[in-house]
């Protein structure tokens, strides 16, 4: 269990780097093992997830190494096609093994993967494209048994834009026989990232960033090494911890545009938003204002995954935000414990409606999720008094050493594993 303390009421200030992206790693990190290339991936993140995946990679039978923020995998060695329970459990993005096991051996059996409990998150769009490519896949008792060694390209039209099936159809187009088009693909920076790895490993993609992503033949490379993108959630909470607190901080190391949806309400929200090359400064006022309606979207939309922490910086703005989660339908778990702190947040299915108060005041919370931890560090740090915050290792898998970065912005936090 670890535990955060927390005394809040101290204003942010100063300057920090911001961490490589989790979810761009993951399904990198998964995407290596489709040609036995060695790869070399630059600022990764140390986070459980980013561990759990290495994990399942020497599984397969590769080496898989962190040191600090690099991590190397060689894959030439991969001798297995199936992930145990155990090891699928641990975190969402395991599903994306599915696309490059099919793509590297034809086949894969695993079983579902775990992750955050946002509310429903099948796979559905995931197994229906893979099957239109021909892959024959049987579901019974929890696990996936996938065979697909005469996989041959097609046209897919997806029905919403979900990032994980475009990552899972992008890896196993990778060795299908002809080229594949992906209709209404998703178009987060994520998925841009992933085809940037995949050209360097030698194959051709191209649209990603649009809703029409396309793949064509592969010409493996024997070696790549690949920088890991800046993480637009972390940086879009570390703003909004400096704007809750009143604070003025610059976060170098990040691509605004990633971001530029959550830096727009905090312009809203009365903060001064100065961006010069890779660094952006928030400087905020000592109190918030409402910003009226907001919803969350896929990219280029409001992110989901920044919705809890913009919530919690809004706690004490003046006037009533009302906000609507359209991705997942369970994204509102942090509220309860922040109405501990005194929030005043009334939420009735998809919208929540947050009148500001004029003070928070430290409480005992548990966090429930990983963002919606990390909104109860955001709106703790805004709080008189202190808070203790009870975590079943959900922050720690997105964030890396959250608790010293603030510190370093003059934050009273001390992490206790
Ligand atoms: C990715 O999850 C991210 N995870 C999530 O980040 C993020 O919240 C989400 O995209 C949306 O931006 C990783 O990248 C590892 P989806 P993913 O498939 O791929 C429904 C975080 O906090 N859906 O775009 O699982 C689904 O139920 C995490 O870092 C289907 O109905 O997201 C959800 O409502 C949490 N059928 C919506 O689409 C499917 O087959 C979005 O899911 C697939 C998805």
């Amino acid at each position: 269990m670890d535990i955060w303390h927390l005394r809040g009421g101290n204003r942010l200030e100063g300057s920090c780097f911001v961490q490589g992206s989790k979810n761009a790693s993951l399904p990198i990190i998964a995407a290596s093992i489709i040609s036995p290339a060695a790869t070399e991936l630059l600022n990764v993140p140390q986070l459980r997830d980013v561990d759990a995946a290495l994990r399942i990679l020497r599984h397969l039978g590769c080496t898989a190494e962190q040191w600090g923020g690099e991590v190397y995998i060689d894959s030439q060695a991969l001798c297995r096609s199936e992930i145990p329970h155990s090891l699928m459990v641990e975190m969402r993005s395991s599903v994306i093994f599915m696309g490059a096991l099919i793509a590297r051996c034809g086949g894969a059996r695993l079983s579902l993967p775990g992750g955050c409990q946002l509310g429903k998150r099948p796979i559905d769009l995931h197994l229906a494209a893979l099957r239109q490519m021909g892959a024959e896949i049987e579901e019974a008792g929890g696990e996936i048994n996938c065979r697909a060694e005469g996989l041959h390209g097609e046209e897919i039209f997806l029905p919403f834009p979900s990032v994980g099936a475009t990552e899972n159809i992008m890896l196993a187009a990778a060795r299908a026989r002809g080229d594949t088009v992906i209709h209404g693909a998703a178009r987060e920076p994520e998925i841009v990232a992933l085809q940037d790895y995949l050209k360097a490993i030698g194959l051709e993609v191209a649209g990603a960033g649009t809703d029409t992503v396309s793949i064509g033949c592969f010409r493996p490379e024997k070696a790549v090494s690949h920088r890991i993108i800046p993480d637009r959630i972390v940086a879009s909470t570390i703003a909004c911890a400096a704007a809750a607190t009143g604070g003025n901080v610059e976060m170098r190391g990040v691509d605004p545009a990633h971001f530029s949806t959550v830096l727009h309400f905090l312009k809203s929200a009365g903060c001064d938003i100065i961006n010069s090359n890779r660094s952006v400064r928030v400087k905020a006022p000592a109190r918030l204002k409402a910003v009226g309606e907001l919803e969350t979207r896929p990219y280029p939309g409001f992110p989901t995954d920044a919705q809890p922490v913009l919530m919690a910086a809004l706690l004490r703005a003046e006037g009533r935000t009302v906000i609507t989660e359209n991705i997942f339908e369970n994204r509102y778990r942090q509220v309860p414990e922040l109405q501990r702190l005194g929030a005043d947040i009334a939420v009735s299915g998809r919208r929540a409606e947050i009148w500001g108060v004029d003070c928070l005041r430290g409480a005992a919370l548990t966090a429930t999720d990983l963002r919606g931890g990390a909104a109860m560090i955001v709106a703790a740090l805004a709080a008189r008094g202190e808070s203790t915050i009870f975590d079943d290792g959900h922050i720690t898998r997105g964030y890396e050493r959250f608790d010293m970065r603030l510190r370093s912005l003059g934050a009273d936090i001390y992490l206790e594993c």
